[in-house]
């Protein structure tokens, strides 16, 4: 028998009770010995659930019972989450969580901490919900140097966005939809500011290049500057907008890794990606580019990629496996101020102005704009080039170009 322990019943973790439940049957015949859920630690009573028996309030029930042998940690943040992480790796039990916050700020620890016990710290549900990434990242494509991890992590955003480009609704009220659908949290910051997408790309860039990666060093720009005239102009010239977060290997093991709104040409396949989807785009030196797409977020995607996790560590409770990364460093990340790309610009000034400041470019129209608007595209220029070209400009929008 292999016993599970779930910390919290909230979206993922009561997602992670029904897909255990539900398919059981089907994961026992894929593992050595029975999985059954034991127990699920949360604060509050659900009388009414069909878990009703399985519930404690008090973790160190969980703790000191030797028979649990796989805790879910679906607690989400980084303060109690990470007492019970610790306490639980410590007590010799193999951890599956889907808290990116956690992994991203303190994954290093918690793996070594693991490779001490001799169990296994797993987080596939942290990046793209039930996208398998992080997995095929690390054994699928063992065989690469990967130079480039580019994605859409955020379906909340994405979501938003998507409402902006197809529906025509402002910012404010494509957020108001997400949140009466039940995609944006009361307090959407961590969406729409781009925490959530610095985290994960924190997690794929450390997993890619073998360091950790802290969100502090990982500049952060959210999608509320994007307005519907830029989703326009973008559209009138075969981009749509859409928040990336990206992590490109340097020269000298350094690692330039950033989140911010991107016009994405409409023949890349990361522009045709909608709704609450994900999708991730990886380049190695040996395979090329290869893309991951899914459902980022919601109870049983999300959870769909935890009970993998279980089964994982199911297959081999004893199997020990080695920290996936090692520390991070002050000046590991470079900013993208390094990178050159086109940019887009939108300004209260005219194309004369815009073509003394920043010579050759690309003039975009839309309908109805005011006449003292001018919206352009420009040439290959690094972000401290255009910014000093543009300073006189009243710059009202400035995204990078992703061709
Ligand atoms: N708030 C996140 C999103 C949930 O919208 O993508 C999944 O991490």
């Amino acid at each position: 028998m292999v016993n599970v322990a779930i910390l919290g019943f909230g979206t993922v973790g009561s997602g992670v009770a029904e897909v255990l439940s539900t398919n059981g049957g089907l994961i026992d015949q894929r593992v050595p010995n029975p999985v059954r859920l034991k127990y699920i630690l949360d604060v509050r009573d659900f009388p009414d659930s069909p878990f009703a028996p399985l519930f404690v309030k008090d973790f160190s029930v969980i703790e000191q019972d030797p028979e649990v042998d796989v805790v879910v940690e679906t607690i989400g943040g980084a303060t109690i989450a990470l007492d019970f992480t610790r306490r639980a790796l410590a007590a010799g039990k193999n951890v599956v969580s889907s808290n990116k916050e956690l992994v991203a700020t303190h994954g290093c620890e918690l793996l070594q901490l693991a490779q001490r016990e001799g169990v296994s710290y797993l987080f596939e549900a942290s990046v793209g919900g039930g996208i398998p990434i992080l997995r095929p990242l690390t054994a699928c494509l063992a065989a690469n140097e990967i130079t480039q991890v580019c994605g859409i992590l955020n379906g909340t955003t994405n979501y938003i966005l998507t409402r902006m480009i197809k529906a025509g609704l402002t910012f404010d009220q494509a957020l108001k939809e997400a949140q009466d659908n039940g995609y944006a949290e009361r307090d959407p910051s961590a969406d729409v500011d781009g925490h959530d997408a610095c985290r994960k790309i924190c997690i794929l860039a450390a997993l890619s290049y073998g360091r950790h990666v802290r969100p502090d060093q990982v500049p952060t720009q959210g999608i509320r500057g994007v307005s519907l005239a830029d989703v326009a102009y973008a559209d009138s010239c075969g981009y749509k907008i859409k928040l990336l977060g990206r992590a490109i290997r340097q020269p000298e093991d350094k690692i330039c890794a950033f989140v911010a709104p991107h016009l994405v040409s409409d023949e890349n396949p990361l522009s045709g990606v909608e709704d609450v989807f994900n999708a991730i785009s990886v380049t190695g030196n040996a395979v090329g580019d290869v893309m991951f797409y899914g459902r980022g977020a919601g109870k049983l995607p999300t959870a769909s990629a935890v009970v993998a996790d279980v089964i994982d560590i199911a297959k081999d409770v004893h199997k020990a496996r080695p920290a996936q990364w090692g520390p991070g460093a002050d000046d590991l990340v470079v900013s993208d101020d390094i990178l050159t790309s086109r940019w887009y610009v939108r300004a209260d000034c005219s194309v004369e102005q815009a073509r003394a400041a920043c010579g050759e470019l690309q003039p975009l129209a839309r309908g109805g704009a005011p006449k003292e608007e001018t919206a352009f595209l420009t040439g290959p220029m690094t972000g401290p080039q255009v910014r000093k070209a543009t300073e006189g400009l009243q710059v009202q929008s400035l995204f990078r170009v992703l061709d």
